[in-house]
This record gives C-alpha cells, structure tokens and sequence, in this order.
C-alpha cells in the first residue's frame, strides 16, 4: 500500500524520520504516522480530526471536491434508483448486492426481529409524554444491551451478524413507539407482512380501532430517504460508535452512543433545525436578514443544512433528496417552506461568503420537508436519520470487530493546564 515515504526532521535535534504515505483504492493518500513518538518523540495535533484518518475500512467511499458517494464501489444514485434500503443494509454488512434468494432470505430474517421485548414497552412508558423521541431512542436503544448481553460472544461472526439483524428490525419499532408514547396512543405491534418502510408507516400512523394501508408514494420516499443516510464513512456518530465499541463494550451500548452523537444540530440533529429556521425566517423577505446573521462571527446562528465538513461541492444526496422532495409534494400538496428553502439555497448560493467557503446544501436541507409532508413531526426527524444510519454503525462495528488487529482507541492530547503544584491546606485556599 506505500509506496513513497515523507521525511520529518526535528529541527531541534536534527533527527529525522520517514514516514510512509498510504494509498487507497480511491481518494487522498494518508501519513502513517504510528512510529512518529517512537522516532522523533511527539505525537501529532488535529483537534476535530480535519486531517486524521482513524482507521481502515472498505464500506464507504466519499469525495468531498467531486461530491461522490459510494457504498462497496456502487454510486449513491444508482442504488437509490435501483434498489431497496434492505438490499443496500445486505450491501453494506456482506460487501455484495444480495441475489433474488438472499434477499429474500436477508428481509425475512429481518422480519422475524421486529418485535420488541415486552419488557421494554414498560420502560418506554416510564418516559414524560414530552420526552424528546431522539432522549428515548438513546435510552431505549442503550436499554437493549440488557436483553441481550450474557449470550452475545463479540467475537463470533455469526452471533455479530444476529446483533445486526436485531438493530435493523427493531429500530422502526423502538421509534415508532417513542412516537406513539408522545401523543398518548398505544404501540403497534409490527405487521411482517408489509415492507421494511411500510410496516415503520403503519406503526406510525395505525391505530387498533382502523385499518390502515401504507401509501405507495410515502413509503418509496423513505425508502430511499433510509437508503441515502444509511452510511457516510467516518462522521460524528460512526466514529463515536467505534470508538465506543473499541473497549469491546456491548455493540447496542456503542450503537446508543452513536444515536446520542447523531442527536446533535451540527449532525443528524440539523434536519429538524432546517424546519425550525424555515419556520423563523418566514418569508422570502427575510432572507437576507438572516443570511447577514448566518455570516456575522459575532452570531452563533449558521444556515442550517448548508456546509460539510468533507463536501465541498454539492452532497449528492442532497441532489436526490430535492427532486424527490418535488415529487412528493405533487402528491401531497405545496408547501411554503420549500419555496423558502428553494429560494434560500438560490440567494446563498449566489452570496460571496457561502462560494468562498464552498458551502452547499446537505442532506439535511430538504429532507425535513419531505418528513413534513409526510406528517412526522420535527421532533422526529432525526430519528428518521436514525433508523438509516443503523445499518451504517453496525457495518463499521462488525468491520472493527472482525479485524485481529483490534485497538482500544485512545487519542493523546496537547496538555496546557497547570504544571506539578503542592495541594494547599483548606485555609490557604
Ligand atoms: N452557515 C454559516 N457559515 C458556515 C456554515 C453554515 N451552515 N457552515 C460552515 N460555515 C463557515 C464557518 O463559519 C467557517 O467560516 P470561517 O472559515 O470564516 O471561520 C467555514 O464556513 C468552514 O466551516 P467549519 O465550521 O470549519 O466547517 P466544519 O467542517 O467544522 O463544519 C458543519 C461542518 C456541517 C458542522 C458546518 O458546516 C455546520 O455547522 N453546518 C450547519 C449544520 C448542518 O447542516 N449540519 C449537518 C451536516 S450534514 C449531515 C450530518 O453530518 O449529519
């Protein structure tokens, strides 16, 4: 995988030392730079990770300049054209597209989990009616480590893949129920004889007293709204699962980590501050205004669902999430917001501070309108983003935990606090 070198001289000492460069398949070279403290005594400083690789991994591909994403190799959009969000978590967990057979095995193997243990429908009503969904999902998902810890051996391929299978199926489940506990309607049970997307619809909006059918056109688009969030290599919350599941702890603790990371605005939590800021700015008169305050050092406001830290150029998943949010309002009736966001994304486009920075729309721009749409409330939001993203932790978890050469992660740190210095007595204090 090297094949050139870089070379370090400590200008103090005069001591040097070379460093391999890695290679890829596809994308910037990365510095290894494990020797450096052993070579040169010092370890490397990249607060927010901008210039870190933290690990190897062969799931997810994304070039922030190009604006290209690829799970296994297979561009976003094709899958997104092509196939279902079941077939893209078999992707993702075996490295292959499923066959007819396999996924039709794959799917009813994912139908069998979706119950939840009684047991947890007891603790999720133990949550206030006005509890945040995304505070019960960590709670919740964090919960399932109690069911399922004594017989789960981390290093058994086979019972990895069942922790897998568990989290994909009840994760509609856990989130439909959150729902249902907010509004004060009983929990669905799940329907298996529906789709993956469908029965989550149906546990959403059944009720025990009506029957209800799923509607072709919503479960499509959040079909493909799981498909398009359900990886992006190493974010915020993915990371956090590694790191989190490197102690060897229990993988639906590192997953509840992961859910816990995601929940915030500057991550998954920004789909639900896209409406929030749609709703206040109000008008396209007003944009400006805001754009002004989005530019201001001195604000901390910033335009919600614009900026990534590795798209520099349009997220393509933001590109499929637009057209379908057209789409989805034909069918569902016009809404204000999208004018707004359409508009917003046309003037701050334009706007000197916005191009400079190459600061585009993300996948969180139109998503939240397609939700609303659909009539999930903001609140729910990121618990969408959630029940996608699944996949994509427990990809990266089992990914981690298969390989020998497992580490805990354990970062160093630029020490500025106080030197050595004698404790004084209570009175001298
Ligand atoms: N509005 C105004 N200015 C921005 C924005 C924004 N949305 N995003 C970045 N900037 C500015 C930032 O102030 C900085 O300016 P300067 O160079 O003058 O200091 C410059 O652009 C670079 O930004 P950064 O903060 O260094 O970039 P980052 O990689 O640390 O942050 C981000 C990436 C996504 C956290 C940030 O763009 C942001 O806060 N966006 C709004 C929240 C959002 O939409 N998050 C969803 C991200 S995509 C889905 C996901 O990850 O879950």
């Amino acid at each position: 995988m090297a094949n050139k070198t870089v070379t370090l001289t400590d200008n103090s000492t005069g001591k040097t030392t070379e460093l391999p460069l890695l290679n890829g398949t596809c994308g910037t070279p990365v510095l290894d730079v494990r020797s450096l403290n052993k070579e040169l005594g010092c370890f490397t400083f990249d607060p927010g990770f901008k210039a870190t690789a933290s690990c190897q991994s062969e799931i997810t591909y994304l070039d922030g300049a190009k604006g290209e994403l690829l799970y296994r190799g297979y561009p976003i959009e094709q899958l997104a054209e092509q196939c279902s969000f079941l077939e893209v978590c078999y992707l993702l967990l075996h490295g292959e597209l499923p066959n007819e057979q396999a996924r039709d095995e794959f799917v009813a193997n994912i139908s069998s989990h979706t119950m939840i243990n009684e047991g947890l429908r007891v603790f999720l009503d133990g949550f206030r009616y006005d509890a945040h969904p995304m505070a019960i999902m960590t709670g919740v998902v964090g919960s399932l480590s109690a069911f399922y810890h004594d017989s789960l051996n981390i290093y058994d391929p086979e019972q990895r893949m069942m922790t897998a299978h568990r989290l994909i199926a009840k994760m509609p489940t856990i989130a439909a129920a959150a729902y249902k506990h907010s509004i004060g309607e009983p929990a669905m049970y799940p329907r298996n004889d529906l789709s993956y997307t469908g029965n989550f619809l149906y546990m959403m909006w059944g009720r025990p007293t009506e029957a209800y059918e799923p509607d072709p056109v919503a479960e499509k688009a959040l079909d493909v709204l799981f498909l398009l969030h359900a990886d992006h290599e190493q974010n915020a919350s993915t990371s956090t699962v590694r790191l989190a599941g490197s102690s060897q702890t229990n993988p639906f603790g590192a997953i509840a980590a992961g859910t816990a990371s995601l929940w915030g605005p500057a991550h998954g939590g920004a789909n639900e501050a896209v409406l929030r800021m749609l709703d206040e700015i109000g008008s396209v008169s007003n944009i400006d205004k805001f754009l002004a305050r989005a530019k201001d050092k001195n604000d901390p406001f910033r335009l919600m669902g614009f900026g990534h830290r590795v798209y520099k150029n349009f997220d393509p998943r933001a590109k499929i999430i637009k057209k379908m949010a057209h789409k989805v309002l034909e069918n569902y009736g016009d809404d204000p917001r999208m004018e707004l966001a359409l508009h917003l994304e046309e003037i701050a486009r334009k706007d000197d501070y916005f191009v400079k920075r190459n600061l585009y729309p993300n996948v969180d721009f139109y998503s939240g309108i397609i939700y609303q749409a659909l009539g999930i409330p903001y609140n729910m939001f990121t618990v969408m983003f959630t029940i996608g993203r699944t996949v994509g932790w427990i990809a990266h978890w089992m990914e981690m935990v298969s390989d020998p050469k497992m580490v805990i992660g354990r970062p160093r740190q630029l020490y500025t606090g106080h030197g050595p210095r004698d404790v004084p007595s209570l009175k001298k204090r």
